[in-house]
């Protein structure tokens, strides 16, 4: 089986910015994390593993966890209202909002409805998506959907995960990897401010669902013994993550070198005219292999997964909002965001970086 073949068409803005397909613009970007760092060490102190083996085999060196008071949702409040105060729009202005979560605190109703109430912006629509560790791009993709067609006038897509209460945490092959966190993207009409949004390409392949999934949680590993707090948060789910890993390497290096290449085709330009990669933080490995296939320098891949783990798909904006603050945007820059998931799922675009603001909530961290 030929896994992940990109087939469909990739949507890009007109060149001029306007007529038909002017392309919508980020106007800006929001991250909140738990306070809580688990470090590599920490983990070597109630499950079979070593730094040594995480940070080799991933790049991770630790990861936030939520404390069993927090709760996706504020969480994902954090996320939003970082993101609307950078970009100073208020809440009662925005009208479509679309949350992605692999780890829900609740199955319904939405995290996206509940985000609505707490915000005060209860107006227009809001709803879920599952596209796992795809969500963010997903939810831009439709973002940029809904407002050339004139549905919405302001999208804010919203990715929150909490792997914490989604992982087995007797099971060191998934347990080291992943981490808590929220990513948000204030989406606005080619009038607004912000990164102009110039190709997008989504796919997935279905026949992959078997590789990254879920399943029932046995009663014996719902409590670690000896871990810590944490590893006995109440699970929404009462399921855990299972993984293929060697599958799933092959899938990513590979969508993840295919999608650069079709966006980079589709505007006409060569890989290595992009000034910057963001893709989902799965682990360093497989960044640094496609990076390879594609000629592409590493270094101008932007990662913080060595500190914060892969956070599903709350990563991409993550990543973004610390590697803009950072002053690693340059307007005019070419900006390729790349993620890859569950389902099999992928999804890219393409951001001509304008200016587009940052809202980190720096409130719970340490
Ligand atoms: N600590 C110590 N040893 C471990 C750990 C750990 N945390 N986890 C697994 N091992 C052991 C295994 O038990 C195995 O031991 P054995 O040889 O005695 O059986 C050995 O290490 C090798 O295991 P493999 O699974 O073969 O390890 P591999 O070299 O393939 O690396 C990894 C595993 C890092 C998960 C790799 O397959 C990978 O990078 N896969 C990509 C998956 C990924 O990163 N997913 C992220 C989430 S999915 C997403 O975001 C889209």
């Amino acid at each position: 089986m030929n896994l992940a073949e990109p087939m469909g068409p990739v949507w890009r803005a007109d060149a001029s910015g306007s007529g038909t397909n002017p392309g919508c613009r980020v106007m800006a970007v929001g991250s909140a994390l738990p306070a809580k760092r688990v470090t590599n060490s920490d983990l070597e102190q109630f499950l079979d593993t070593s730094d040594d083996w995480i940070a080799s085999r991933t790049g991770i060196r630790e990861r936030r966890v939520a404390d069993p008071g927090e709760t996706l949702l504020s969480l994902a409040a954090r996320a939003a209202t970082a993101a609307l105060s950078a970009a100073g729009v208020e809440a009662s202005e925005v009208d479509t909002i679309i949350c992605s979560s692999s780890s829900p605190d609740d199955t319904f109703p939405s995290l996206a409805c509940r985000l609505q109430a707490e915000l005060g912006c209860p107006h227009g629509t809001a709803f879920d998506l599952q596209a796992a560790c795809s969500g963010a791009i997903y939810g831009l993709a439709l973002a940029q959907s809904l407002i050339q067609t004139g549905m919405s006038r302001h999208v804010l897509v919203v990715a929150a995960e909490i792997f914490s209460r989604l992982v087995d945490w007797s099971d060191r092959s998934t347990a080291v990897l992943f981490g808590d966190g929220a990513g948000a993207f204030l989406v606005g009409g080619p009038d607004s401010p912000g990164s102009q949004i110039v190709a997008v390409d989504l796919g997935a392949d279905g026949r992959g669902a078997g590789a990254l999934g879920t399943l029932e949680l046995p009663i014996e590993h719902r409590v670690t013994p000896g871990g810590p707090e944490y590893t006995a948060s109440p699970r929404s789910l009462g399921r855990v993550v299972t993984m293929n890993g060697r599958e799933v390497f092959r899938f990513s290096t590979k969508i993840l070198e295919q999608v650069v290449l079709r966006l980079a085709d589709a505007v006409g330009v060569e890989p290595g005219q992009i000034s910057t990669v963001v893709s989902h933080q799965a682990n360093s490995r497989i960044l640094e292999t496609a990076a390879g296939r594609l000629k592409f320098p590493f270094e101008r891949f932007m990662t913080n997964l060595d500190m914060i783990g892969n956070t599903s798909s709350a990563s991409i904006p993550l990543a973004l909002a610390e590697g803009a603050a950072a002053g690693d945007c340059v307007e005019g820059d070419l900006i390729c965001l790349v993620a890859f998931g569950a389902g099999l799922t992928w999804g890219g675009l393409l951001l001509s970086w304008g200016s587009t603001a940052i809202g980190i909530d720096q409130g719970a961290v340490p």
